[in-house]
């Protein structure tokens, strides 16, 4: 999936995005030549010579398709023009797939061709919407390359079966392939995807062979049907071995990537388990309430989640200095609050380079930067006002910042303090818990620390309910037990105590 901020639509970026636009268009007439030339690689310059019409007609058509997927961009997902490298990403993964089904349809045979790679990669690494849109344009452009490169038949016979089954097979396989890999989250519910695709080509093949009963030919049947399998398996199995290839080139999280890094086998959280276990359980906490948020506001669940995973890893620089991870002794007793302060702030700092030192994606090193926000850090705060007679600057006793960014960093803003909140409450009613949930987001509303996000106060409302839920569900009040212990001699009934 894309990641990316609210830009402004300058007549800049205009000019640059049309500008990527006209380059690709140009690599996929290469392409075109290219597709020509592995069809016959002898007589390619003849035919091109031949059939100039057809080539500048087939060139129209590309050109055509390529400015309606610029127009679907600038009026359905402007922001998605900002970044060059989005562009860039969509028209490699046209590109690449437009390649491989043609070496596929000229060396093997049109019906092994792995239609569906171009709907998965775009699935995984672009979007849904995206997934199912380039997938029309490309099996489009697919028909239109093939009449093209195959235009002598086409003149001589018409449409032939093979050119149809093709085009129906581009559309239908990759239109299965987006609704049913759209709930995969492992590599292996994506080469399960490659095999639920096969049924319906395997379909689209047998009838469109079946109809041809002049010249039915058993073995023939059969030996297609088999080859649409193998390229509906092949379209997974393709799809899998370019992800990491596009998700390293184009800095791409997919949900992949996102599940191994929240995988107990991650580096960065096999150290913070082993160094700061207080901390390791606290951030899964957070994360628990982070995932129901992100679910409530319609946000990415699972970078939410792998970024709340994240956010105090730089605690793991002076771990014994966090409450979560002290025992008995309190490191702080020992230090002014002034120094106290600086160390509890600069967990952000180092939680920013630690992320970053560990090349993971610049979004969680961003989440660990910001959330804190400019909040001040009340304990040491109160403590150095207790301590001094005179006027102490909230400053050096306040986190740096910058605020939270983004809606998802704004939500482990409030995960964090709520958490923490909560776990101090003696009395965990939901009353309580809500109380405590709504002061928290007060405070933050009144220190302008949302002022950088686009976060709505129905948004804030909406987080402050499913946190409240989230908590009561998560610290719930145990019911009491009677404190019945089975014995040899009976049953010994010590009285009604509270569950532990
Ligand atoms: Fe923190
Ligand atoms: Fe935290």
């Amino acid at each position: 999936m894309i990641i990316g901020e609210e830009r402004p639509f300058t007549g800049l970026i205009l000019f640059k995005s049309i500008t990527v636009f006209v380059l690709n268009y140009l690599i996929l007439l290469g392409i075109m030549l290219l597709m020509v030339f592995f069809n016959d690689p002898a007589g390619y310059s003849q035919y091109l010579a031949d059939n100039l019409f057809m080539l500048f007609f087939t060139a129209g058509c590309l050109f055509l398709l390529c400015w309606i997927v610029y127009l679907y961009y600038f009026f359905d997902k402007r922001n998605f023009l900002t970044e060059m490298k989005n562009i860039w990403l969509v028209f490699c993964i046209l590109d690449v797939s437009i390649i491989v089904c043609s070496l596929c349809g000229s060396y093997i045979s049109v019906y092994a061709r792995p239609a569906a790679m171009l709907a998965l990669l775009t699935l995984f690494l672009v979007g849904y919407r995206d997934a199912i849109f380039l997938n029309v344009v490309f099996s489009v452009a697919m028909f239109v390359l093939d009449v093209f490169v195959d235009y002598q038949t086409y003149v001589a016979t018409g449409m032939t079966n093979e050119m149809f089954s093709a085009f129906m097979i581009s559309f239908i396989g990759g239109m299965f392939a987006v609704f049913v890999g759209n709930s995969a989250k492992t590599r292996g519910h994506v080469l399960g995807t490659g095999f639920v695709i096969s049924i319906p080509t395997a379909v689209i093949i047998l009838l469109l062979k079946v109809t041809d009963y002049n010249n039915l030919d058993g073995w023939n049947l059969l030996q297609s049907a088999g080859f649409g399998l193998g390229g509906s398996v092949f379209s997974a199995i393709l799809a899998l071995a370019f992800l990491p290839v596009f998700e390293g080139l184009f800095s791409v999280l997919t949900v992949f990537r996102l599940r191994e890094l929240t995988s107990p086998d991650a580096k960065l959280l096999k150290r913070l388990k082993a160094e700061a276990a207080g901390t390791f359980n606290h951030s899964m906490t957070v994360a628990q309430l982070v995932e129901s948020c992100a679910s409530a506001l319609g946000e990415n669940v699972e970078l939410a989640r792998a970024a709340a995973y994240y956010h105090d890893v730089g605690k793991l620089r002076q771990p014994d200095f966090f409450t979560e991870n002290q025992t008995d002794h309190n490191l702080h007793d020992e230090l002014t609050p002034e120094l106290s302060a600086d160390i509890i702030r600069s967990h952000t700092k180092d939680g920013y380079d630690l992320i970053t030192a560990y090349r993971l994606p610049r979004f969680f090193a961003e989440v660990a930067l910001e959330h804190h926000g400019t909040m001040p850090i009340k304990y040491f705060y109160a403590k150095a006002l207790r301590m001094s007679d005179g006027e102490i600057n909230i400053e050096n006793y306040s986190y740096q910042g910058p605020k939270p960014k983004s809606k998802i960093a704004a939500i482990v803003m409030i995960a964090d303090a709520c958490e923490a909140a909560t776990r101090s409450l003696t009395d965990r009613t939901p009353e309580k818990v809500e109380k405590a949930v709504r002061s928290i987001i007060q405070e933050r509303m009144d220190l302008e620390q949302f002022s950088r996000c686009e976060i709505t106060m129905s948004e804030l409302n909406v987080i402050k309910e499913t946190m409240v839920s989230a908590l009561t569900g998560l610290y719930h009040h145990r019911i009491k037990y009677p404190d019945v212990r089975f014995t040899r001699g009976g049953v010994e009934d010590k009285g009604g105590k509270a569950d532990g």
